[in-house]
């Protein structure tokens, strides 16, 4: 088994985050924008694999957002697209992202083992506890009063069963299970990387109580520096490791009014208004996953990128930013492109090199 290179030794790791959506994080109208083909999305995943790229991590979508383009309304489910991409790639971690309200434990344990089988042990599992109540009503859930009590029990599941051993009863608040049991049992011991995708107090100490890293919003880096000491607390508390990630939006440039110039274009000029609006009022309402101030300050970035991070300029200019955010103690970062099969070779060609002359990645 190759290692699974979430567990490398480079300090600041790189993945490419919600190719398997249009427009990937962003809401935008441009014609270039991200349909999401699989061919392309193929493309892509290549290209991050053989640059060396960390992980591939889609996001887990059911229903568009309306506007012009209703995005988001193209996705592909995420475990049979991680087991179908580990066929096509060589290297690359693949993550699924799961919700863990509409996904039984015990089938997420099963489909989780045969990603990290088929891909020789490159499995991850994001697990996403969940927002978005038209979303649950397509399966005829509700979302309980507290969703991390549920991702617990969930989480127990789907780690015991994928122990194998002898099979088990469990009873819970949410669970009631008889006799269950599973194999085979991971390629990777005790289990592939868990990320969990949370930003609120609970969200913070589910990620830091169970799993291998928080995936997690941030404003600025004053903010991203108590959040991450904040989480620390809660691990060391916890008496474990664990790693603290972040999306961010990319837009790299030979030069920074270049850059600057695209992400006017796409992020405001055309961006899918109607679109962005009812993203940001529904996540206000129904999600805890930024700060509140982040909707009216930063409109922009909900165009560009959900609400994530910005890097947009030359590839200097993100590796500076990359330099700063490791030193603050981030893992790594997941990035969406406005079209990330016309845009990573540029990036990966004229970013990865400054990175290895940073120290942040080995050659
Ligand atoms: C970086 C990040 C990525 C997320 N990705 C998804 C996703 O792909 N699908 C989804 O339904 N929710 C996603 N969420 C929402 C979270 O799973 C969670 O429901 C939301 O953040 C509210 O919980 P919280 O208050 O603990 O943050 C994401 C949240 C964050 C912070």
């Amino acid at each position: 088994m190759k290692m699974n290179p979430m567990r490398n030794d480079n300090r600041f790791k790189l993945g490419v985050f919600a190719a398997n959506a249009d427009g990937c994080l962003s809401i935008t109208k441009v014609p270039e924008r991200w349909m999401a083909s699989w061919d392309d999305i193929v493309a892509a995943a290549q290209m991050a694999d053989q640059a060396g790229l960390e992980f591939f991590l889609p996001l887990a979508r059911w229903k568009g957002f309306g506007g012009e383009t209703n995005a988001r309304h193209i996705s592909f489910e995420t475990f049979t697209f991680a087991a179908a991409l580990s066929g096509l790639t060589e290297q690359i971690a693949l993550f699924a992202t799961v919700h863990s309200l509409i996904v039984p434990p015990v089938y997420a344990a099963k489909a989780l083992a045969t990603v990290d089988h088929a891909s020789h042990g490159r499995a991850g599992l994001n697990i996403v506890c969940g927002w978005n109540q038209p979303e649950f009503d397509m399966f005829g859930l509700q979302k309980p009063e507290n969703v991390y009590d549920q991702g617990k029990e969930w989480l127990e599941i789907l780690t015991r069963t994928l122990k194998g051993g002898a099979p088990f009863d469990y009873k819970g608040e949410h669970f009631d299970l008889k006799g269950v049991e599973g194999a085979p049992s991971t390629v990777q011991t005790p289990h592939p990387i868990l990320l969990s995708a949370a930003f609120s107090p609970p969200g913070r100490d589910f990620a830091a109580k169970y799993c291998d890293c928080i995936f997690t919003t941030f404003n600025d880096h004053d903010e991203a520096e108590k959040s991450i000491a904040d989480f620390n607390q809660r691990v060391e508390k916890a008496g474990r490791q664990a790693g603290f990630y972040a999306p961010v939006h990319v837009v790299c440039r030979p030069t920074q009014q270049e850059a600057d110039a695209y992400y006017e274009n796409f992020a405001v000029t055309h961006a899918d208004n109607d679109a962005v609006d009812i993203h940001m009022a529904m996540k206000k309402k129904m999600s805890g996953s930024h700060d509140p101030k982040t909707y009216d300050l930063y409109r922009k970035r909900f165009a560009a990128g959900a609400g994530s991070f910005p890097y947009v300029g030359t590839p200097q200019a993100i590796v500076d930013q990359m330099i700063i955010m490791e030193r603050l103690g981030f893992g790594g970062v997941a990035m969406s492109f406005v079209n990330p099969k016309l845009e990573l070779p540029y990036f990966l060609e004229n970013v990865l090199p400054l990175m290895e002359e940073a120290g942040l990645r080995e050659k």
